[in-house]
């Protein structure tokens, strides 16, 4: 039931609402508990979990989401998925589309890809890997309806810049992997971040910033906004559409567009690197 369980001894909130600003960056790993409001789906009796983990297959190969998945369907992506909270709810909701999400730390990906499995999801899957080479590299032009970026880390140092999730060649990609009208969604708590986005996502894409809380996840999509909103943190957000333009003028435009060398430095803004 929810929001109804015990408080969690270990961390000395209930399973409701995050009542501490100073906790681990993945807690509640071991279980189905990840601090924040009462994780999306139900828990399925052992015999129905589902296998929910995938490789990305080798570098330079495309992946091949029809083999993966065993039939042909609409594609949703999460760049950087974390623990997979935003994944697996969408993958419930949403049953006629398969869900890959990908990420760099491992626990993240085990962790998600047991939840998605005792929910019985046959739609969704967690790959660990990286997923910029993913976008830049493995993807067919035109074969995603949706692609997700939720709080891509700011990287504070200057010289980890160049490990920021969005770029001219990664949105270049993005825009190509789509298919005409897909969407991207971008969203962070970093206003620099939001900003670099503002003056580079609308010129591939039609750009749109949502007012209020998302209506299937007001309390947070994922853990990181949950725990940006118990922070008393802004959380940007934006549904970007594919503008129809071509390969080659999108490649012009990306082209001229600026590195993400901008400052994320703000106090009180968080971690991530
Ligand atoms: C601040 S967390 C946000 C996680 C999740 N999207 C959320 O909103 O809760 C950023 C995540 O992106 C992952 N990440 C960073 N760069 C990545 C990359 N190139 N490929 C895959 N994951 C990446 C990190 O490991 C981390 O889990």
């Amino acid at each position: 039931m929810r929001g109804s369980g015990p408080r969690n001894p270990r961390f000395g909130r209930t399973r409701r609402g995050i009542q501490s600003s100073s906790r681990p960056k993945f807690f509640g790993l071991g279980g189905d508990f990840d601090g924040g409001p009462e994780f999306p789906g139900v828990k399925l009796p052992k015999e129905r979990w589902t296998r929910t983990r995938t490789g990305l297959g080798n570098r330079g190969v495309k992946f091949n989401w029809n083999i993966v998945f065993g039939r042909d369907a609409r594609r949703i992506v999460d760049l950087g998925c974390g623990n997979g909270r935003y994944i697996i709810s969408s993958a419930i909701a949403r049953p006629e589309f398969d869900h890959l999400g990908i990420e760099l730390v491992p626990p993240a990906v085990r962790l998600g890809s047991l939840r998605a499995g005792q929910r019985g999801l046959t739609n969704c899957k967690l790959a660990w890997g990286d997923a910029t080479e993913f976008i830049t590299e493995r993807c067919e032009a035109g074969s995603i309806d949706e692609v997700h970026l939720y709080h891509p880390q700011p990287y504070y140092d200057a010289s980890k810049t160049a490990r920021r999730q969005l770029s001219p060649e990664v949105l270049l990609s993005i825009f190509n992997a789509l298919r005409p009208g897909g969407i991207f969604v971008f969203q962070t708590d970093n206003p620099a971040f939001f900003e670099y986005a503002r003056a580079t996502v609308p010129q591939l894409f039609d750009w749109r910033e949502p007012e209020g809380t998302w209506p299937d996840a007001p309390e947070g999509r994922t853990l990181r906004e949950i725990v940006a909103r118990s922070k008393g943190l802004l959380i940007f957000r934006a549904e970007a559409r594919k503008r129809p333009i071509s390969g080659e003028a999108a490649a012009e435009i990306a082209a001229r567009m600026p590195a993400p060398a901008f400052d994320a430095n703000r106090p009180g803004y968080g971690d991530g690197g």
